[in-house]
């Protein structure tokens, strides 16, 4: 069974995506990991995520990039929001997820085009979302508890400026597949958000099989 989980920065569609792959039995896998590596890469050799020769070579990242602990950090989700615009660099993180989703007994993959574009197949569609206040109130919660200091204005400028370029770039905006369900967290906890998240699968799945 492969189950894409899309959705907006810090709507708890990792959270989510993780919870379903440990209840399922399934592997995960974070495909903003990947772009945030790229964008890492860019950062660390000084490059411009806008250009798209900067950005197509930092695709070739060593896999060491992805144990980086700035992986997580506000400025590397930024360059990782830039260099997902050029269709190029998509095109180059396509192979890595398209095979993770096509394991033999399935995954869970957690993005913005796993519906879409990596597993348009997908058993399960879930489109993670919730208000920009909500999600802003989360990152901030979590950079306090990292040590980072973002007031919650700059967060939530950060945030709605991400939402902006993820939904505009021409491929693969950030967008529900029209065949997902859509889970708005604003007013859950993760422990509810995980329940229901449970819930729709199993009811996906059971209808289908029907
Ligand atoms: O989910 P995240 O915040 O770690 O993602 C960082 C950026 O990577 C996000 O702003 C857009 C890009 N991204 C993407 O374009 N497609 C994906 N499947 C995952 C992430």
């Amino acid at each position: 069974m492969i189950i894409a989980v899309d959705g907006p920065t810090a709507s708890g569609k990792g959270t989510i995506a993780r919870a379903l792959a440990e209840h399922f039995g399934l592997p995960h896998l974070d495909t903003g990991l990947l772009y945030r590596a790229v964008g890492r890469q860019v950062q660390k050799s000084g490059g411009n995520p806008d250009d798209l020769g900067d950005a197509l070579a930092a695709t070739a990242f060593p896999e060491s990039v992805l144990d980086d602990p700035e992986l997580r950090s506000e400025d590397v989700g930024g360059y990782a929001s830039r260099v997902s615009v050029h269709p190029a660099v998509r095109q180059m993180l396509y192979e890595r997820q398209r095979q993770f989703a096509m394991q033999p007994d399935g995954a869970v993959l957690d993005g913005r085009d796993i519906g879409s574009v990596i597993a348009p197949e997908a058993e399960v569609k879930l489109f993670v979302t919730a208000s920009v206040e909500a999600r802003a109130a989360r990152r901030f919660a979590e950079m306090q508890a990292r040590g980072q200091p973002h007031t919650l204005e700059d967060i939530t400028e950060h945030l709605r400026r991400r939402d902006e370029r993820d939904s505009a770039r021409a491929e693969a905006p950030l967008r529900a597949a029209p065949d997902a369900v859509v889970l708005d967290t604003s007013t859950l906890t993760a422990q509810e958000a995980i329940a229901r998240a449970i819930a729709l699968v199993k009811e996906r799945t059971a209808s289908s099989a029907n």
